[in-house]
């Protein structure tokens, strides 16, 4: 017989059918005439209701059945007697795939601390938790792809080991073959990386904007989606050394063009998960965040606020507030600062434009006032930083001025600079940190919760 999932049982039940299903079992209660088994087979947050008659089967087999076991399930699907499910599968055959032995399975009892449920990534999907996040997580991977294809963004691959440092902050892990404790070294002592295994000195990649830059100054609208790492000692519920980022960029657009871009995007995310995935961010709003639901429509049906950084720092610096961090124009903004602007100033996304160019990147269009840049960061609540972006600098003599102001490696950057002299054009573009948005999107309050296997500083068990 052919195995149903039990979202399609649950979603198109028909009565009287025999069904086959397979899944853990969540909890079994009852008595000696009767066992009620509450199964879930990952397709949905909701499990399914087996009901076994004692008369039919033997005592033993059904001892196997203790929480975490996984089973595959024969018998009728009925309309269910019940409180809680409208139907219920009346079993006539129950096979045991796996024993889980209730003394050591560690996810016996409910309401382990996120903590605990970290060191048991490995198990840790088979809570109803993890299972709707990665499940939103899913989603909202699938949604990207077709905001994007149906606007006729080109997926474009970017690679992961590159021999440049596309942000210039020098926060990057370094790839290479060498021996550590013995490497060959040229004839002033230092490393010679001509015998690395690219001949150069490589490094996993921080962003694949550089290259994305490239793809869109040939096939207009390119957008990557990729892992990304960054060698940052952060240790804050907002950063991982290993995260995925959505950058898109685009030719002739300014800047914007890029913010309308973002918000109609992030937008588009939002509907997109309060449309399909109902109900794990029911069960999100009611266990995890109760003012999840209310904030994602908020959202969607509010326009976000664009002003100057010279214009955040002025509210900040009149704000009656006791900051951390000093708040100066010239210095960066914190995630206190951020989220002061969202949370309580104007209650609503915030898109921040115009920042000092000392504390943005090399790449950014230069205003003609000589202090600041196109950049762009989107604030959300909950998160701050959730985009960042900007127009790109596309006149070869203002970039390479820049560039040479920094001390960057102007020679790791040849191929950069020949799309400035050849044909350059307007262009712009954003990064989205992958799980910002999924925190944002399942109000989930730390950022090692919401991808699989998180990399953090002393940490990169599984
Ligand atoms: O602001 P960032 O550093 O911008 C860039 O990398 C640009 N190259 C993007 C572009 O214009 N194409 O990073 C973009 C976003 C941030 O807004 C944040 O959401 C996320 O990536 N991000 C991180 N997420 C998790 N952990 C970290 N350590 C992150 N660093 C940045
Ligand atoms: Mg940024």
């Amino acid at each position: 017989m052919e195995r149903k999932k039990v979202k399609e049982l649950l979603s198109d039940p028909v009565v009287g059918k025999e069904v086959l299903v397979k899944g853990w079992v969540r909890t079994r209660r009852g008595n000696k005439n009767i066992s009620f088994i509450s199964l879930n087979d990952g397709s949905t947050i909701n499990n399914i209701q087996v009901v076994a008659d004692m008369a039919r089967f033997d005592e033993l087999r059904l001892r196997d059945i203790t929480t975490g076991a996984c089973i595959a399930v024969t018998g009728e699907l009925v309309e269910s007697q019940g409180q809680g499910q409208s139907v219920e599968i009346n079993a006539s055959a129950i096979e045991v795939y796996g024993k889980c032995d209730a003394d050591t399975y560690p996810l016996q009892k409910k309401g382990h601390s996120m903590e605990f449920l970290r060191e048991h990534a490995h198990l840790r999907f088979r809570t109803n938790t993890f299972g709707a996040v990665f499940r939103i997580r899913h989603a909202m991977a699938f949604a990207i792809h077709k905001y994007f294809n149906d606007k006729g963004f080109f997926y474009l691959h970017t690679p992961i080991i590159t021999g440049s440092d596309a942000e210039g902050a020098g926060e990057m892990f370094q790839v290479t073959t060498l021996e550590p404790g013995n490497p060959p070294r040229n004839e002033e002592g230092a490393i010679d990386y001509t015998q690395d295994f690219f001949g150069k000195q490589t490094n996993l990649t921080v962003s694949g904007q550089l290259e994305g830059e490239l793809g869109a100054l040939a096939l207009g609208e390119i957008y990557t989606f990729g892992p990304t790492f960054r060698a940052e000692n952060s240790n804050t519920p907002r950063h991982l050394a290993e995260f995925w980022m959505i950058e898109p960029e685009m030719a002739f657009y300014d800047l914007k063009d890029n913010m309308d871009l973002a918000e109609d995007f992030l937008k588009y995310l939002i509907r997109y998960a309060l449309d399909n995935c109902s109900d794990d961010l029911k069960f999100l709003n009611s266990m995890i965040d109760k003012g999840l639901l209310e904030r994602l429509n908020f959202v969607v049906s509010n326009e976000f606020v664009r002003l100057t950084y010279t214009e955040a720092v002025d509210i900040l610096t009149s704000a009656e507030k006791k900051w951390e961090f000093p708040v100066g124009w010239g210095r960066d903004l914190q995630a206190e600062h951020e989220r002061y602007l969202v949370e309580e100033h104007f209650k609503r996304p915030v898109i921040l434009i115009d920042y000092p160019r000392e504390i943005k990147a090399f790449y950014m269009k230069q205003n003609d006032d000589g202090k600041t840049v196109k950049a762009m960061d989107v604030l959300f609540p909950g998160i701050g930083e959730i985009i960042g972006g900007s127009q790109r600098e596309e006149d070869y003599e203002r970039l390479i001025g820049r560039i040479r102001e920094l001390g960057l490696p102007e020679k790791d950057l040849w191929w950069y600079l020949e799309t400035r002299k050849f044909g350059t054009a307007p262009h712009s573009g954003f990064g989205l940190g992958f799980e910002r948005m999924i925190l944002f999107m399942t109000g989930m309050s730390n950022i090692r919760d919401v991808i699989p296997f998180p990399r953090t500083p002393r940490n990169a068990e599984f």
